[in-house]
């Protein structure tokens, strides 16, 4: 579903490539790992370290390549649409190979690993099934896919993906809406089982980081879902 519907802010918009390669400077100072790295912490399902050989989708500066070596992952690798973004991620040294593609047609060779991750990417691309079908083809069977987005509940209260250019106007990243049976519709059709699935609110913790979201206690702002590959 396109955004627009419900959007309430109305700030211009700009396509992923174009919105990240102005974001980039000061994307790590605004997004919390609250959003993120909280539920990926919380999923019990997915054993880090023992993975061999991992894809981060959509890895942009590298916050989630950080933190999947923290846990011991061997392999990384990244994919990202946004030169500006692996340019930081290049920076931090946390993955083995950068790649500047698009996550549903990455050219990375066939069940070349055994985990893929995709943290805040899903709402900028407008069809998921060849997303899913894309991952499936990368994992081997068994592999698992851990997909964090942005709560389609958020969106849909009228707040998209957006940022403060230097002058100080907010404009959008591209978002679509994807309610949680178009991810389960286009990963079944990808052969995909879910494991686990986790939701994220703003609590105590986020009003803390970002008190102005008071009015916003108790609505889900993030999931995140652990697919198996069959
Ligand atoms: C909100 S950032 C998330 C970056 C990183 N995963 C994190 O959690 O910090 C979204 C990233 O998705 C990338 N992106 C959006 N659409 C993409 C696509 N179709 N293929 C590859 N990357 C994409 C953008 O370039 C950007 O770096």
């Amino acid at each position: 579903m396109d955004f627009a519907s419900f959007d309430k802010r109305h700030y211009p918009v700009l396509g992923p490539r174009d919105g990240y390669g102005e974001w980039a400077p000061t994307y790590e100072a605004t997004v919390l790992d609250l959003m993120d790295l909280r539920l990926l912490a919380r999923l019990r399902c997915v054993d880090w370290p023992a993975s061999e050989a991992t894809i981060d989708l959509a890895c942009g500066t590298g916050r989630v390549g950080a933190w999947l070596r923290a846990q011991g992952v061997a392999r990384l690798d990244g994919v990202d649409l946004t030169p500006a973004m692996l340019a930081l991620a290049e920076q931090k040294k946390r993955y083995d190979r950068l790649i500047l593609a698009d996550v549903t047609a990455t050219g990375l060779g066939d069940g070349a690993y055994d985990l893929a991750t995709q943290s805040l990417a899903d709402e900028h691309i407008a069809d998921l099934r060849p997303l899913y079908r894309e991952v499936a083809r990368l994992l081997r069977p068994g592999g698992r896919f851990v997909l964090v987005g942005y709560h389609p509940h958020f969106l849909m209260l009228g707040m998209p993906t957006h940022f403060d250019r230097a002058s100080g106007d907010s404009v959008t990243v591209e978002s679509h809406v994807h309610l949680f049976a178009d991810h389960v519709t286009a990963a079944h059709e990808a052969g995909f089982v879910l494991q686990d699935m986790v939701e994220g609110v703003i609590d105590d913790a986020w009003i803390a980081a970002k008190p102005k979201w008071a009015p916003h206690r108790n609505h889900p702002i993030s999931f995140a879902m652990v697919w198996r590959r069959g």
